[in-house]
């Protein structure tokens, strides 16, 4: 039995060999530590961290490069900008499909003295713009949007939710988790003040890679105050980007990877990933119309979705289907509440959760069909179990 991965949306898998290749040679010839000394390989340390640096700005269009801060992950790029932004008596806006790296720092903040706004979506996971721009009263400091449902693949417009943010008067936060490197994102043009992302999905690094995209002439406060081999003659964090926001010796060899990842996905062209996904998606939604008791959840539009599919099987638990799938046909899927329980509540499949497919560049058609055949198999098991049961 093969694998057949469709746990994209965790993290990718597998990586594109330059990216395992880059890792290994940043370990053996950059090996210092960057922007620490002056020797060699702290040198070639600094000069891995700041080509990977400007290769993401230019994956986003950010321009500046310094203004793309590398992070552990989008999680900490989210909590940098919510903590770094929002003070007690400022008011927050946010979707009900956002992953708990958004939901529980800003229900944490909202202990704090944050008035926080959850703008309900449909049971798609669309969200009514109206109602966005009704939460949006005058005095609003954020709107914090994912940019696709890690649950249903819904794919939010950020462009036009920046310029009504903008209108209000307000910033606009983009979790763009489970787009970067999967659908293409242009800052500038969408307008983000900020755009958090992560480097182990769709932009094919290794895990404990991200960052946060904070337009110019916006001052975040730091989440970290320590080392950043810079100004060292001073006690206070040096105000200056990326250092203000990179205390700590950074992930190198990680960094190293996303850079290979970011220069696969320039080869391959973003676009061309997000159609190969969503014709991924396409395929899977056709089959599965054909599968009876199988439940798909999400927008029909396929170009309001990324490559993330939930769907439920009528008489069995998410969580058993996962199991099924993997320990009889070798498919890695993901099941329950995903980290979104509130995308759950928002879809009707809360507590119970979904089975979630999600689709990289690696996956082909040949195994859609190969998920298809094993899910109507376990339909039909399901279909005589409940016929026993009766
Ligand atoms: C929408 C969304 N936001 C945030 C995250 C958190 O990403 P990370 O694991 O890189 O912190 C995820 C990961 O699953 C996600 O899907």
């Amino acid at each position: 039995m093969g694998t057949i991965y469709f746990d994209n949306a965790a993290t990718s898998w597998p990586k594109p060999p330059q990216v395992l290749a880059a890792i290994s040679d940043c370990l053996a010839e950059a090996g210092g530590n960057p922007g620490r000394a002056g020797h060699r390989l702290s040198i070639a340390a600094a000069r891995v961290v700041e080509d990977a640096r400007e290769l993401v700005a230019g994956v986003f269009n950010a321009g500046d490069p310094s203004r793309i801060v590398f992070t552990q992950n989008a999680t900490h790029a989210l909590n940098l900008a919510l903590y770094g932004l929002l003070r007690p008596g400022d008011r927050a806006v946010t979707t009900s499909v956002e992953h708990n790296s958004v939901m529980r720092p800003l229900r944490h903040l909202e202990t704090q003295g944050v008035e926080l706004t959850v703008v309900a979506c449909r049971a798609d996971g669309t969200l009514p713009l109206d109602e966005v721009r009704r939460a949006l009263r005058p005095g609003t400091r954020m709107l914090v949007t994912t940019h696709a449902s890690n649950v249903l693949g819904t794919v939010m417009p950020i462009g036009e939710l920046a310029a009504t943010a903008h209108a209000a008067g307000a910033l606009c936060l983009v979790d763009a988790a489970q787009t970067a490197g999967a659908v293409p994102i242009d800052v500038e043009r969408a307008g983000v003040d900020l755009l958090a992302f992560t480097g182990h999905k769709a932009l094919l690094g290794p895990t404990g890679t991200g960052g946060l995209f904070i337009r110019p002439g916006l001052d975040v406060a730091p989440l970290m105050r320590g080392g950043t081999g810079s100004d060292s003659d001073r006690e206070l964090q040096p105000g200056f980007h990326p250092d203000v926001h990179e205390s700590g010796t950074l992930n190198v060899a990680g960094i190293a990877g996303l850079a290979a990842g970011v220069r696969f996905l320039r080869e391959v062209g973003i676009d061309s990933v997000a159609a190969h996904e969503r014709g991924l998606v396409a395929a899977f939604r056709e089959q599965a119309a054909g599968i009876p008791g199988l439940t798909v959840y999400g927008p029909d539009e396929e170009t309001s979705r990324c490559g993330v599919v939930s769907f439920n099987l009528a008489g069995v638990s998410s969580s058993d289907v996962a199991q099924m799938l993997d320990d009889s046909f070798g498919i890695l899927a993901r099941a329950g509440l995903h980290c979104a329980p509130s995308a759950h509540r928002t879809a009707g499949t809360f507590p119970d959760g979904t089975v979630r497919f999600a689709f990289g560049w690696f996956n082909t058609v040949d195994e859609i069909q190969a998920a298809a055949a094993a899910l109507g198999e376990l339909a039909s098991w399901a279909a005589r179990k409940v016929a026993w049961t009766v």
